[in-house]
Parts: structure tokens; C-alpha cells; sequence
């Protein structure tokens, strides 16, 4: 899940490239890499963020009009400088930046060096490059001809562009698996891992296909498949703004994000809900409807926070549905042999729609015969492209590598299908369908009002930062929430933290209780409510201390708790789109006190494109 980069056209290409991978630094921050065609090659990379590199070349003559630049999340090979990208060909004509994983680069790195490769560094990314090079030499054909040859041998994933000496008016690109857009500017081009670092450019942009093959110059774009085959270009408009990707005047894109959350739940509403009228238009819904109404059982498939949104989805789709759903981890789901059944329907949730695992868990469903409905942040991404249909979030882009207004959007898109499918399908009944549509027209109402507690936020954080582990606990349709408060504590903090259904804490995570562990209740007034009074009560006796999130008036956890997050009250369906709030607030203000980098945390990266 590293970040590429690259131009060609009129304009200086260093500074489009360098500014471009500061956009993507959020995909992978281990190392930094650009290089640059004029006249010969000229690479240049270093260890860390790109700042870093960008240090380095100061006074340097970096002209040129076409170019490639890589921001690294390691899989092969520490990171280093010289595991950085971009990496050169052993004649040191081509260089090559590379997202993914080429799985059988072991046998054809000892085919290399049988016939006297030496390698400079310990990446997958120099085989490939010196395994093209070698077709080339051995086949005297052109570069793009011995790409085509070496890409059918291949086994993993890729986004691969090739910068020749021999050829300085042409970048060559190839992908599959991982995300790769071209933006079509007037005589140039603009390649990326995503649209964030074109969108300044221009809205014109090309989603590459997997297997398939870009040949691009300053005034054309050619599409091959690996058949050789002209492929038609599917031009799509962007439609975002710079703005949605600046941090329009806060520290971090993390606290933009959260505070954003009342804005982009109400996106993610209108147009599809309507309390007044009591409809739910859902366009990429309702094709399957009838097949969602009828399914024995919906299989919710994700990774990491979305898997989260799915868990308090199973609650609510079983509720109001009554259909059976199995929430699963994608990375499991892909390998083990699930009984998938013709007509079974699979919904896949994730932010950026690049998720390896989840990518490839639903094209294996597919292929035996499922219909995959997407949640799915990221226009245009290759979850949303392999899905039948779905529904869009509407978040605008997430930066910050925590999920945060992604996740309270997924669970409204989650929450708008299960009333849409539910009262359609007869079982949910007619007021409480429409109470519960105006329960979710006033969340991003109540949003706002739960933002107001962020300065007792920053009080407890001063409070709590030093805390060695946290214990998160929830029951019901709080329960994943719990999971999901530890998570974004995990991510921003590096406090250890773990998140439990609050009834299985007596089977085990009671013993980790004393006075020094923070204990996280989410305790909003439902139908679970005395049984996690009880539960307090039994962190209490131990000498815990307790962190409560509650309701207005809620007299027995003031009692009990040692400090207390104030929510507005909601139906428990609606309540983790309010109590997760002061959950990432909370993780925030401790990863900064702890001084992390809350938006591009130590090992993590924005979208998980690899395995
Ligand atoms: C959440 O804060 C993390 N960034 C991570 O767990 C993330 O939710 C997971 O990688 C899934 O990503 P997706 O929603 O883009 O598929």
C-alpha cells in the first residue's frame, strides 16, 4: 500500500511528483523516492517521510518534464535507502516504482541470478524490473513488448511505472490488484495511486483495469490488455474538490475528519432519506432488493474499522430484518472454504475500496455465483467496480490513516438498507419504521452536540495518557463500538487496549483489573443498560477506574463512574453513530499528548492493498 506517482507534459515534473506524494504519504511512510528523465537518469530516494528526501535535494538540478515518485509501506526488504524506490535496472536505463506484491519474486530472482544478476536491494520490486530488463535484452523487443511477456509470468499484485533512457517521451504503466488512476490534462498526464494528487489538475481521469497496460506521452494515452489489444479508455469526472483534501485550517486531518462527521453523516442521508415523506431511495439498493428480502442469511465481509461498522450492522439487520447475517474478517473469509450458495448476498464494507483482502474474499464469492453489494467510501475504487451494486458513504476522501467519519457514514448507509429492507419486507412496522427514520434524520443534529464535550475530552486525555493498557466495554449494539474505541486508541496512542462484550469480561479480562487500568463503558441508555450497571459496579469493586460514555440525567453511572462523557440520547439502534465520537476524540487527544503523528501512525497505511 505504498503511494505512486508520476508525470509527464510541459511542466516541471519534480515539484508535481513531490507535492503529489506528500497527498499520498497516508498510503505508506517508510521511504520516499523520485526519479527524474532529462538528458540521463537521475534517482533519488531516502529513508522516512518525504520531507525527508525532499531535504536532501535541495540545490540539486532537478529539471525535467517527466518523471516517477514512490512513497513506501515496506513488505520486502526493511525500510532503508536502499530498499527505497524508485529501483534501477541493472543497465541502469529503466527505473521502476511498484504497489503490491509479486509472490513468486524468489524463483525468479534465483533465475536472475543464475545468470549473474546481482541484486542492490531486498525487494520483489528489483526482480521484476531486471526480470523485464532480461526479456527485453533477451528477445531484442521493446519495452512495453517484454513487459506484456514478463507481466504473464507474474503471481501477486501490482501498479507498475517504467521510466526508460532510451525512450524519454513515454512512461509505461501496468496494474492489477492494486489502484491506479491517470488524470488527462491538456497534452500531459498525471498518474497516481488515487485521484488526490491530480485532482489540482485536472477532474478528467482514467480507473485502470486490472491487466491491463498504459502507454502514455505528454498528448496520448494508449490502453492495452496483455493480449496486446487496444483497450477504450472510460473517462470519469471527478467529483471533489482541493479543498476536501487540505486541512482547512485544523492540526490534523484526523480532528478535521471527526469534527466533519455531522456534515458528511447528512451527505450521506440526503437524497436517500426522507423522514417526512417516510421513504428511503436507495438506487443501488433496490435492483436486488427482492434477493436481499429473501436471503437465508447476508454474510458482511470487511476488514479492521469497517468490520466494526459490520458488526453493529448484524444487530440492526437482524432486528429489523430478520435475516440472519455472519460478520466476517475478509482476510479469513477469502482463504477458507465458505459454502457460498447461488443468490447468497455478501455485503462488502470498506472505506477505500482497496482492501486486498476484501477485494479478493467477494471476486471469490462472486465467482460462485453471490451478489455483492458494496459500502464503499472511494469512487470509483475496485471493491465498488467488482461489486453488482451498492451504496456510496459520501465521506469525501479520509486522510487520516484512523477511519473515523468513514465509519459513522457506513453505519448510517447500513442503517438507511435495513429499514429500507425491513418495512419493504413487511416485518418492521409502520411507526416504528417512521420514528426510526426520524431518529436518524436528527443524528447529525446530535453529532454536533456531542463535538461540544471535545474540550473534557482533552481533560481526560491529560488525564489518562499514561495509562499502560485500557479496557473498552460495550454491550449490544455498543458492544462493537467498544471494539472500535480500543482500535482507534491502539492506532493513535500505542497504548495497548482491548475492547469486550461487557457481560465476557467475568470470563477472563477481570483479572487485568486494579487501580491502574482505565475501564471505557459505553453505557448510552438501552436495553442493556442495567446489566452494564452491573458490570460497573464489578469493575468497581476491583478498583478500576471508570470511564463512562452516558446519557443526560443517567444518575446511576455518575454514581458509579469515575468520569463521565455526556451523549444526547437515541434509539440503540442509532446510538453508536454518537457514542463512537468522544471515542476518537478521546484516542486523538492521547496519541498527541503522546506526541504520534495521529495522522500517519508508526506501521500503518491508509488502505491495505496487499495481503
Ligand atoms: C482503521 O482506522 C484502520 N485504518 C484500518 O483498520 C481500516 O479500517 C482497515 O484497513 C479497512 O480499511 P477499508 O475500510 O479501507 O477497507
Amino acid at each position: 500500500m505504498c503511494g505512486i506517482v508520476a508525470y509527464i507534459g510541459p511542466r516541471e515534473a519534480y515539484p508535481v511528483i513531490l507535492k503529489g506524494l506528500k497527498r499520498l504519504e497516508y498510503r505508506g511512510y517508510d521511504s520516499a523516492g523520485i526519479s527524474l528523465l532529462n538528458g540521463g537518469l537521475k534517482v533519488y530516494k531516502k529513508k522516512g517521510k518525504v520531507a525527508m528526501l525532499e531535504e536532501t535535494l535541495q540545490g540539486k538540478d532537478l529539471h525535467a518534464n517527466i518523471g516517477i515518485g514512490h512513497t513506501r509501506w515496506a513488505t520486502h526488504g526493511e525500510p532503508s535507502d536502499r530498499n527505497a524506490h524508485p529501483h534501477t535496472s541493472a543497465s541502469g536505463k529503466l527505473a521502476m516504482i511498484h504497489n503490491g506484491i509479486i509472490e513468486n519474486y524468489a524463483s525468479l530472482k534465483q533465475e536472475l541470478i543464475n545468470k549473474g544478476y546481482v541484486f542492490q536491494s531486498d525487494t520483489d520490486t528489483e526482480v521484476l524490473l531486471n526480470f523485464i530488463e532480461e526479456i527485453k535484452k533477451k528477445n531484442k523487443c521493446a519495452l512495453e513488448e517484454a513487459l506484456r511477456i514478463a507481466l504473464k509470468r507474474i503471481v501477486g499484485a501490482y501498479v507498475i511505472v517504467l521510466i526508460d533512457q532510451d525512450n524519454p517521451d513515454t512512461l509505461i504503466a501496468a496494474r492489477k490488484g492494486s489502484p491506479l488512476v491517470i488524470g488527462i490534462g491538456k497534452d500531459e498526464h498525471f498518474l497516481a495511486s488515487d485521484a488526490s494528487p491530480i485532482i489540482e489538475y485536472t477532474k478528467e481521469v482514467v480507473y485502470v483495469n486490472d491487466y491491463e497496460l498504459a502507454i502514455i506521452k505528454a498528448d496520448e494515452l494508449i490502453l492495452k490488455n496483455l493480449g496486446n489489444e487496444r483497450q477504450t479508455p472510460f473517462i470519469t469526472k471527478l467529483d471533489m474538490e482541493l479543498a476536501a483534501i487540505e486541512k482547512g485550517g485544523y492540526e490534523h486531518f484526523m480532528l478535521k475528519e471527526i469534527f466533519e462527521q455531522p456534515q458528511t453523516i447528512y451527505d450521506c442521508l440526503r437524497g436517500r432519506l426522507d423522514a417526512n415523506a417516510g421513504t428511503i431511495t436507495m438506487s443501488g439498493i433496490e435492483k436486488y432488493a427482492e434477493q436481499i428480502m429473501n436471503a437465508n442469511r447476508i454474510v458482511m465481509v470487511a476488514c479492521g474499522t469497517s468490520w466494526h461498522a459490520a458488526l453493529v450492522a448484524e444487530y440492526i439487520f437482524e432486528e429489523l430484518c430478520r435475516i440472519n447475517v455472519e460478520v466476517e474478517y475478509a482476510s479469513e473469509f477469502r482463504y477458507r472454504n465458505p459454502v457460498i450458495i447461488k443468490g447468497d448476498v455478501i455485503i462488502a464494507i470498506s472505506q477505500s475500496g482497496e482492501t486486498a483482502d476484501t477485494l479478493v474474499a467477494i471476486e471469490n464469492a462472486k465467482a460462485k455465483g453471490a451478489i455483492i453489494l458494496g459500502v464503499v467510501n472511494v469512487v470509483g475504487s475496485s471493491i465498488a467496480r467488482v461489486s453488482d451494486a451498492g451504496a456510496y458513504t459520501h465521506a469525501g476522501p479520509e486522510i487520516g490513516v484512523a477511519s473515523t467519519k468513514a465509519f459513522t457514514a457506513q453505519l448510517a448507509v447500513l442503517t438507511m438498507v435495513a429499514l429500507k429492507i425491513g418495512y419493504e419486507k413487511g416485518v418492521l412496522d409502520h411507526d416504528r419504521y417512521l420514528q426510526l427514520l426520524k431518529e436518524l434524520d436528527s443524528i447529525p443534529e446530535k453529532v454536533t452536540t456531542v463535538l461540544q464535550q471535545n474540550d473534557h475530552l482533552k481533560v481526560l486525555a491529560e488525564k489518562y495518557k499514561e495509562a499502560r493498557d485500557f479496557l473498552y466495554l460495550g454491550r449490544g449494539y455498543n458492544f462493537p463500538v467498544a471494539l472500535e474505541g480500543a482500535l482507534k486508541l491502539k492506532e493513535i496512542s500505542y497504548i495497548h487496549a482491548e475492547g469486550y462484550p461487557a457481560a465476557e469480561m467475568k470470563h477472563g479480562p477481570i483479572a487485568l483489573v486494579d487501580e491502574n487500568l482505565p475501564v471505557v463503558f459505553i453505557a448510552t441508555k438501552d436495553s442493556y443498560h442495567e446489566k452494564v450497571l452491573s458490570n460497573m459496579q464489578e469493575i468497581k469493586a476491583r478498583k478500576g477506574k471508570v470511564i463512562a460514555v452516558i446519557n443526560e440525567g443517567d444518575e446511576q453511572s455518575i454514581a458509579l463512574a469515575d468520569d463521565i462523557i455526556v451523549v444526547p440520547e437515541a434509539d440503540e439502534i442509532m446510538a453508536p453513530m454518537l457514542s463512537t465520537i468522544p471515542l476518537q476524540l478521546l484516542a486523538y487527544y492521547i496519541g498527541i499528548l503522546k506526541d504520534v503523528d495521529v495522522d500517519k501512525p508508526r506501521n500503518l497505511a491508509k488502505s491495505v492493498t496487499v495481503e
